[in-house]
Formats: C-alpha cells, sequence, structure tokens
C-alpha cells in the first residue's frame, strides 16, 4: 500500500521540518492539495509553497488539483517538480485532451472523483490514467468524516479497472484513518491519503508506521 501523508494538515510555520519527517517516515508519497476557491470553498496554498516542499522532498510530488480549467497550470506544475499530476472529472470539459497533456509534460496523470461522480463515468479514459482518486470526502477541507460509500466505488473502480487491463491505480482521499484503511485497501485501494490523522497524531511518524503495518 502506498502512502500519501497531505500536508494541508502540516504546520506551516514549520514546513520544512514537516517535509523532513516525511522523508524520514515510511510513507511513499507527498500529497499536495491545491484549492482555488471556485471549485471547492477554500483556498489552501499555491506555487511557492510547493517549490518549497519540492526543494526538501525525497519522495515523489503527488499534487491533486482542486481547481476550474486546470490546463491552464499544467507546464507550470511540470515545472514545480510534480511527478503525479491530478485534475478533477468535474473540472474538465475535455478530460481526455487533459490527460494526454499532462503526459505530455512527463507526469503521470490522476482523475478524481467527488463523492457523487459515478466511476463508470470514466470507462473510456481509464486505460489512459495512472490514478484514479476517489474522494471520500467532499473536497475542500482536512479532517472531515470518511462517507462510507467509498467502499462501494472502490470496488467498482477495481472491476473497471480489471476488465480492460488497465493499470491504473486507486487512490483514496478524505477521512483516512486506522478506522477503514485496512479494509480500503482489501476493496483494491493501492495508495491512501491522510492528513489530520497523521499531522493531528502526537508522533506522526509513528502514526505513518501504523498506518503502513496495518496493511501489509
Ligand atoms: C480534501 C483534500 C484532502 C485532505 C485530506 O479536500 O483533498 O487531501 O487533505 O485530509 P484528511 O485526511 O484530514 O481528511
Ligand atoms: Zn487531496
Amino acid at each position: 500500500m502506498i502512502l500519501a501523508p497531505s500536508l494541508l494538515a502540516a504546520d506551516f510555520g514549520n514546513l520544512q521540518q514537516a517535509v523532513e519527517m516525511v522523508n524520514a517516515s515510511e510513507a511513499d508519497w507527498f500529497h499536495i492539495d491545491i484549492m482555488d476557491g471556485v471549485f471547492v470553498p477554500n483556498i489552501s496554498y499555491g506555487m511557492p509553497i510547493l517549490s518549497v516542499i519540492h526543494k526538501h522532498a525525497t519522495k515523489p510530488l503527488d499534487v491533486h488539483l482542486m481547481i476550474i480549467d486546470p490546463d491552464r497550470y499544467i507546464s507550470t506544475f511540470a515545472k514545480l517538480g510534480s511527478d503525479i499530476l491530478t485534475v478533477h472529472y468535474e473540472a474538465c470539459t475535455h478530460l481526455h485532451r487533459t490527460i494526454q497533456a499532462i503526459k505530455a509534460e512527463g507526469m503521470k496523470a490522476g482523475v478524481a472523483l467527488n463523492p457523487h461522480t459515478p466511476v463508470a463515468l470514466l470507462e473510456d479514459v481509464i486505460q489512459d490514467i495512472d490514478v484514479l482518486l476517489l474522494m471520500s470526502v467532499n473536497p475542500g477541507f482536512g479532517g472531515q468524516s470518511f462517507i462510507e460509500n467509498t467502499y462501494k466505488k472502490v470496488r467498482q473502480a477495481k472491476a473497471l479497472i480489471e476488465q480492460v487491463e488497465a493499470h491504473a491505480l486507486i487512490e483514496i482521499d478524505g477521512g483516512v484513518s486506522l478506522k477503514n484503511a485496512k479494509a480500503l485497501v482489501e476493496a483494491g485501494a493501492d495508495a491512501l491519503v491522510a492528513g489530520s490523522f497523521i499531522f493531528n497524531a502526537t508522533n506522526p511518524t509513528q502514526t505513518i508506521a501504523e498506518l503502513k503495518k496495518t496493511v501489509l
């Protein structure tokens, strides 16, 4: 299982320290949430913060764009060191073109689905994508409760991927904790994002190790 701590829940006054904690931990990727205040009702952080993260990070950067019209920024995010660039299905009129543009910039392409968006809508692009991100909360904020319907969507995503022998990884984002990590992986999830559960813990490094161990 790939574990991607979300830096949205980190202490931005000590960002370098948070990045170094993740570097030294058993975590696999950095999950970076970019919000524009339009696609979602919140504004997180943008390019200057991403460049600081990139400067210190020694693990892949998994960048989750919660922005409208993401095509405008694909090359900017490539230059800022993004390894995986995930856009929302709901924000892309020409999703196929957007996916190709991400890959043309040398990044892995991810597509995220809001909790209300059916997995079946990805049928015609599933073979083109590297990551299928299922939102298990409504995007915009950390610290929300996990939506139980996600398990069903993980099983549907897994079936869709196997049916056409696609290679996309299934990533789950929102409300992930030790309560649901094991069941999510058993349902077919390959990657888990966790923000507040890690950064609000007394010992984040140990919490990362516990999450990794629970699904070995
Ligand atoms: C929510 C973000 C998540 C968020 C997860 O819009 O996409 O990545 O940081 O935070 P937790 O794990 O606290 O739900
Ligand atoms: Zn996210």
